[in-house]
């Protein structure tokens, strides 16, 4: 099943108005290929579980684009469109609490 995430939604949420593409990214295909083996959604593993990350997306897109520790850097591996999809999906998978945008219509 294809996910699409509107990137100009995420950025309407988070603020990352510099760029404002209408990305069509497949993120359960990245998250099988390039995550799953260090990441679950709701389990620690080899790094910590998306539920449990940061709040802050500047800091999730960092840790994406340069990596951290044993966390591998993806900014040659991933488009930007891809990242900030990925860091919208990690957001998406996160309590409400720590998601400004769990209950607005802006989150989907
Ligand atoms: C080789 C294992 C590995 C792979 C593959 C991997 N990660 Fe990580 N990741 C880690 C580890 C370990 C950490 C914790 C780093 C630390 O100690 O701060 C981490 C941290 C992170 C963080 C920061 C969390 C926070 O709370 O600050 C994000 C975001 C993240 N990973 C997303 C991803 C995404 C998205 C992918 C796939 C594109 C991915 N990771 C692939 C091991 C991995």
């Amino acid at each position: 099943m294809k996910k699409t995430y509107l990137i100009l939604a995420a950025a309407a949420c988070f603020g990352l108005t510099s760029q404002v593409a209408m990305a069509d990214v497949d993120v359960d295909k990245i998250y099988s290929k390039k995550c799953k083996m260090c990441h679950k959604i709701d389990k620690k593993k080899v790094g910590p579980a998306f539920k449990d990350m940061n709040a802050d997306p500047a800091v999730l897109k960092a840790a994406i684009a340069d990596g951290r520790k044993m966390m591998p850097k993806f900014k040659k591996k991933l488009s930007a469109e891809e990242i900030d999809a990925m860091v919208a999906f990690v957001q998406s998978k996160q309590p409400a609490a720590a998601n400004p945008c769990a209950n607005n219509p802006c989150a989907k």
